[in-house]
């Protein structure tokens, strides 16, 4: 169960005041050198459901409970590839478990805004009650968590508890398939360039509700395409709710630049997958290479859930190591090519044996 409201810290007190300070990096990359074909992760799945070719993916018969540190550690290596990956039926993954995954992967971030539990200040508290008035919608509230951090974070876990009766979907758009979609001449264009990532709309929010912050409000300057050092595959990392500015171009060339790739973030409904959220469902998803945001037509309706968000590195582009996902897809698009192809075949040489025999 979501914990009572009296179980929230909604503001810092002294025992809290400077935790977010405290925030730091990964040490080691989750999912690297994992198994490419992760069968100790995927021996147990009795159906996996692709939401799109390359993005997003639904595994039935895991319990995120009782994964070992192997599994848990194929798990990062998929959701990197896949971008978000999503589990039904998790009841017994608890505000303990939550923990305990998230743990593995990297240091725990505590948000510098954002209500935390009494008992884990690493794991927030994602209210609609206690959200600001609705100022975004689906065009502007897109985002990668916590982008404004030095070290932004690589996964986030959420899990609701309470789930509207109507509506409160969640959208991820696909950070790898928008870097694919540009030309390469604007691709060469934008990896030179980095953006400013701020904290402004927990300023916002600060200076309207009066509550202190669990530390101080970070803004950070990242690369805009990004390589994320699992899939070695490049993304762009400029987001419409925390991202101000592309650094050394004029606020006009800027705003150019950001409004393009925010437009094919919100609107690229190939890029996009959609979740329904039901009891005891689970997402998790690389902040990296992909972005969310949350649908707001749950209203009158609750909704409420807690967020594990894992730490990750310093964000950066390495142009000779990276690939991208479209060459590697070129290759794996062959492949299922090729076996539709001999399904075919089969089928056809099945009917011409029939006739032969019927003749
Ligand atoms: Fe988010």
């Amino acid at each position: 169960m979501a914990p009572a409201l009296d179980q929230i810290i909604l503001s810092s007190t002294e025992k809290d005041n400077g935790l977010a300070d405290r925030n730091t990096f990964a040490t080691r990359v989750a999912g690297m050198g994992a198994d490419p074909e992760k069968k100790a992760l995927l021996a147990n799945v009795t159906k996996r459901i692709d939401y799109s070719p390359k993005f997003g993916t639904e595994l039935h018969g895991i319990k995120l409970s009782e994964l070992t540190e192997q599994q848990s550690d194929e798990l990062a290596a998929l959701i990197a590839e896949r971008g978000v990956v999503f589990f039904r039926n998790q009841s017994d993954f608890d505000l303990k478990e939550h923990v305990k995954l998230g743990s593995r992967w990297g240091p725990l971030h505590v948000h510098p805004l954002v209500p935390h539990t009494t008992e884990n200040p690493e794991v927030i508290v994602l209210d609609s009650r206690l959200s600001p008035p609705g100022r975004y919608n689906t065009n502007n509230s897109w985002h990668s968590d916590v982008s404004f951090e030095p070290y932004p974070s690589s996964f986030s876990i959420l899990k609701f508890d309470e789930i509207p009766e109507a509506g409160g979907d969640t959208v991820w758009s696909d950070g790898y398939q928008l870097y694919d979609s540009l030309s390469p001449s604007i691709q060469a264009f934008l990896e030179g360039l980095t953006a400013t990532h701020t904290s402004d709309i927990f300023r916002v929010f600060q200076a309207s509700t009066g509550r202190k912050t669990f530390g101080k409000l970070n803004d950070s300057s990242h690369p805009v395409v990004r390589t994320n050092p699992v899939t070695g595959w490049k993304s762009i990392f400029t987001n419409s709710v925390f991202t101000r500015e592309i650094d050394n171009v004029t606020a006009q060339e800027s705003k150019w630049i950001l409004d393009y790739l925010n437009d094919v973030i919100s609107k690229r409904l190939d890029y996009q997958v959609r979740f329904r959220w039901e009891k005891d469902s689970v997402a998790i998803w690389d902040n990296r290479s992909s972005f969310h945001t949350g649908v707001p037509d749950f209203k009158p309706y609750f909704r409420r859930g807690l967020r594990v968000t894992v730490s990750g590195e310093k964000p950066y582009f390495d142009k000779e190591a990276s690939t991208t996902q479209a060459k590697v897809f070129a290759k794996v698009s062959e492949a299922i090519v090729a076996k539709q192809e001999a399904a075919e075949n089969a089928k056809q040489e099945t009917i011409e044996k029939a006739s032969a025999t019927i003749a």
